[in-house]
């Protein structure tokens, strides 16, 4: 119970978003109330360009910027806030699940007018599996996007979540004229293109004040009257509980670019958002309130310069501190280990930190120890668990152009694939190699980037799969006789584990049903 101070003044969460849906623009919202950035644009700069996938400078570029801009810290009215980026290209889709296993909870943000979009879809997916609490904030407001009922219900039908609005737009477009606040029972005016600011936000305690309809005009206001009746009739009161249970989802309305309904959600966020909680490990629940330290890694990025291996794992701490020059033992490798140059994401620059606590994410310099999942503890053996591997969408198998350099090759494949870039399978002992990504993105990168860093040249064929699946069996003569008949589509992954490559949704399911002692997993979870 030492740390409960620093516990409950720690937010970490993530904002994730179908590209476009505007993240990135919330993102530099809440920054700038956070006095973390002065100017707009500044996490802008931070995007793949949407059209230049195959520009290999951009894709450098990003991955500098990346690193900087992977944990934006900043303190709001007294909270510390720990926002994690997660990269908006959907070929790097694999890296925001990740991230949001290092989280405690997310804003979701919808575009107003395209509603509820693939990524969205795939993302609400990822964090009903740790019952992850969302916001909803519907963007765009100031454009004819879709009527606010309609959105709910499709999000509610789409997402499979409980909807619970805490704001209400009045009108939309051209016409929009502000948000009310059901939580805190004010109006907030629409002032296009203008920091909205307190003056802006009317505190209205009684929807029949006559200073309504003078605001907002006679016939917004009796819609206004409406719709909240209906709301609070249907929603009832709001209540803390089913939303940090995963079950239901706060929802505000807004426009993140003219900066409107975003310091109502930042607000209330700090309010509800949940502390940093407890976690599963492979052997119990570490309490977030244990004095011993312990936490994962759940990205690790490549130094950019190819002269040094180096890299930087990120770090979520889950319990106790986390200090400078102490001795952790790394579980997987069962050897202990320390860091003399830690740093934090506080302030815009690096610092050198000399401790941490949960919820907080720690920088580590690292020379090829860490692989994604890794858990440090002080002694204990245990892992945390919740941190899946998915099945890759994309199959090539890898072609050594340059037989001189299969060394270098084999090693910027591993290292690559410590980083999660991609999944690495192998067949026929390890001599064919298969690279499976979630983009087409990937691929290039992978390429570029074992040229640049390894001196390796490579070139991809595509192989006709669709999907990964781990298998496992209790009968091992069953699994022998599998993979036997099976060989061109039995793989191992990078731990050694079977994993069937389904050409087609056809073929799995004729598997399944063919081999009933056969489990087929779609995440590599399993074995941890
Ligand atoms: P992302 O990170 O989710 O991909 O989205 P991002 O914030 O980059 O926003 C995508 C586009 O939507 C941007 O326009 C952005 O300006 C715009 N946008 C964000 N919030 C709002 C809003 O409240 N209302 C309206 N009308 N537009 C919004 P862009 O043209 O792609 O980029 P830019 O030229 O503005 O930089």
């Amino acid at each position: 119970m030492k740390f409960d101070g620093e516990i409950n003044k720690r937010r970490t969460f993530a904002i994730i978003s179908h590209p476009d849906a505007g993240k990135t623009t919330l993102t530099e919202k809440f920054l700038l109330f956070g006095g973390a950035i002065q100017t707009a644009g500044a996490v802008k700069s931070n995007k793949i360009r949407k059209h230049a996938t195959s520009d290999f400078m951009e894709i450098e570029r990003q991955r500098g910027i990346s690193v900087a801009t992977s944990v934006m810290s900043f303190e709001y009215r007294g909270v510390l806030i720990n926002l994690l980026d997660t990269p908006g290209h959907k070929d790097f889709a694999e890296d925001t699940y990740r991230t949001l296993t290092a989280v405690d909870s997310v804003v979701l943000v919808v575009d107003s007018v395209k509603g509820v979009e693939e990524q969205t879809r795939k993302l609400m997916e990822v964090c009903r599996m740790r019952d992850t609490p969302v916001i909803v904030f519907i963007n765009k407001l100031d454009r004819d996007g879709k009527q606010p009922f309609d959105l709910l219900d499709e999000i509610e039908k789409e997402l499979k979540i409980h909807l619970h609005p805490l704001s209400w737009p009045i009108n939309m477009g051209k016409d929009f004229k502000g948000v009310y606040n059901l939580y805190e029972k004010s109006l907030l005016l629409f002032n296009p293109n203008q920091k909205a600011t307190e003056d802006d936000i009317v505190p209205i305690k009684d929807l029949n004040d006559p200073i309504l309809p003078k605001l907002v005009e006679e016939k917004n206001a009796n819609q206004l009257k409406e719709d909240v009746e209906l709301i609070e009739g249907v929603y009832g009161e709001f209540h803390s509980e089913p939303y940090l249970a995963g079950k239901t989802a706060p929802v505000f309305f807004g426009s993140a670019i003219n900066n409107f309904g975003v310091k109502e959600l930042l607000d209330t966020f700090i309010q509800i958002a949940p502390v940093p909680r407890s976690r599963e490990t492979s052997a119990r629940v570490v309490d977030v309130h244990e004095d011993k330290f312990s936490g994962f890694v759940f990205k690790i990025h490549a130094n950019l310069d190819p002269r040094h291996r180096d890299r930087i794992a990120f770090l979520r701490v889950c319990s106790g501190r986390f200090e400078r020059n102490k001795f952790y033992t790394h579980v997987r490798l069962e050897k202990d280990v320390r860091f003399s140059n830690p740093y934090s994401f506080l302030a815009r620059e690096k610092d050198v930190i000399q401790e941490a606590f949960p919820g907080d994410v720690v920088g580590l310099f690292d020379t090829g120890n860490f692989k994604i999942g890794d858990t440090l503890t002080e002694g204990e053996k245990f892992y945390f668990t919740g941190i899946p591997t998915f099945s890759p969408e994309i199959f090539r198998e890898v072609i050594n152009k340059d037989p001189m350099k299969t060394k270098q090759l084999e090693k910027g494949l591993l290292q690559l694939t410590d980083e999660g870039v991609a999944q690495l399978f192998t067949q026929h002992f390890g001599n064919r190699k298969i690279i499976g990504c979630v983009g087409d993105l990937q691929f290039e990168v992978i390429q570029y980037r074992l040229l640049q860093e390894y001196g390796a040249s490579v070139q991809f064929n595509s192989l006709p799969f669709y999907k990964a699946c781990w298998i496992t069996s209790d009968n091992k003569a069953k699994m022998d006789e599998f993979t036997r008949f099976k060989t061109a589509n039995v793989v191992m992954d990078k731990d050694g584990h079977l994993v069937y490559l389904a050409q087609s949704e056809w073929f799995l399911n004729t598997e399944i049903s063919n081999n009933p002692e056969i489990t087929f997993h779609f995440s590599s979870e399993i074995h941890k």
